[in-house]
């Protein structure tokens, strides 16, 4: 079978490697598409301090059980799945309180263990969840980053009445401002990036006002007004100290950054407000949560699609989706 392997930092290659058994308790996925993220164009550079080598990158990928290993149930076969890339333990505290993507062994597919971007992947069977009918197989691999909206909302637990801002229209922006307009009918979005495109993406995506923070900063643009929920999916660290004091007393603030570098904050600039702050990785269990929302049409994920192309230009849309974000946002590779 065809498969990306990063085989060592800046070494990308397109190569044959032998068709995986799924293990017991596993299934094999006959990957149809997949979506690249930044993580993956990461791993490629070699800027992920979690990543082994060598890797098949991919861990947002749609396809079809085509074999199952010892303990599945051989009905699956055929099944239309999308995979969750959280592979936990199940036993340690995190995963006894439902926070496997924080497992203490946590090991995600397409980063720790081999991914999508192949003809074939094998999975754990319980991370591959079956798809409706209604979500066509182009967009099924972007169930996986709107759970990362999921995820992060389900912390900050949004309300029709809150005036949110989200740093950042790439990817992760876009399926916030989705999940706060579509499913929690929050009627203020606003929304801050450097790039007028990013910026011209958002109100397509349903942000109510939009800012530019190349020139001007974005405390002289708010006039006053005081977010009370706000996440940080642009994650320089240089965004905390400023969501804080951009922040309404009582709001809360969520942050999705994995960047090393210190943020620097006064405990008065967070505590003078009582200001909650909340970290969110990955996903816990919301692949059900994120398919019933697409079921239902309160997500739009072609929205932020903007490109598709065949695994083998894997190299050419790496390449576009890391230097071109004017033009491009989503980049899903089909595999047929
Ligand atoms: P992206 O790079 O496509 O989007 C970031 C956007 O933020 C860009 O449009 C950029 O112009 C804008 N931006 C950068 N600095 C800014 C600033 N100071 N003010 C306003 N806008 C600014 O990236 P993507 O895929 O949307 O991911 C965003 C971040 O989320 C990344 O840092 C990534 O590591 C993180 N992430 C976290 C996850 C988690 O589970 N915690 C999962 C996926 C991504
Ligand atoms: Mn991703
Ligand atoms: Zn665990």
């Amino acid at each position: 079978m065809k498969s990306v392997v990063i085989e060592q930092p800046g070494e990308l290659v397109l190569a044959d490697r032998p068709l995986p058994a799924p293990a017991a308790g596993e299934v094999r996925v006959k990957v149809q598409f997949a979506s690249i993220c930044g993580s993956d164009v990461h791993i490629w550079h070699g800027h992920n301090p979690f990543a082994k080598y060598p890797r098949v990158i991919g861990h947002e990928f749609f396809g079809l059980i085509d074999a199952v290993g010892e303990g599945v149930d051989a009905s699956r076969v055929g099944e239309r799945v999308a995979v969750d890339p959280v592979v936990s333990c199940g036993h340690c505290y995190p995963c006894s309180i439902g926070r496997p993507n924080v497992c203490k062994e946590l090991q995600v597919i397409g980063v720790h263990r081999d991914g999508g971007f192949s003809e074939f992947a094998v999975a754990p069977a319980k991370n591959a969840f079956r798809l409706p009918a209604s979500i066509p197989d182009k967009l099924a691999s972007m169930v996986e980053p709107f759970t990362i909206a999921a995820n992060i909302t389900a912390f900050l637990k949004p309300q029709p009445n809150d005036i949110a801002l989200i740093y950042g229209a790439g990817p992760m922006g876009l399926t916030a401002i989705q999940v706060l307009k579509g499913v929690y009918g929050v009627e203020q979005v606003l929304v801050v990036d450097r790039l007028p495109e990013r910026l011209a993406l958002a109100q397509e995506n349903g942000a109510d006002r939009v800012f530019n923070n190349s020139d001007i900063p974005l405390a002289a643009q708010l006039e006053g007004v005081q977010p009370t929920l706000i996440i940080d999916a642009a994650c320089h660290p240089s965004i905390l100290a400023e969501s804080a004091a951009l922040a309404s007393p009582a709001a809360r603030i969520g942050l999705l950054g994995f960047s090393g570098e210190p943020c620097s904050i006064t405990q008065q600039a967070l505590t003078s407000k009582e200001l909650s702050l909340f970290t969110s990785r990955l996903n816990s269990n919301r692949f059900p949560q994120v398919i019933e929302w697409m079921e239902k049409g309160l997500i739009q994920p072609e929205k932020l699609v903007t490109h598709y192309f065949p695994l083998a230009e894997i190299e050419r849309a790496m390449t576009l989706f890391e230097k071109d974000p004017r033009t491009c946002c989503k980049v899903i590779l089909h595999m047929g």
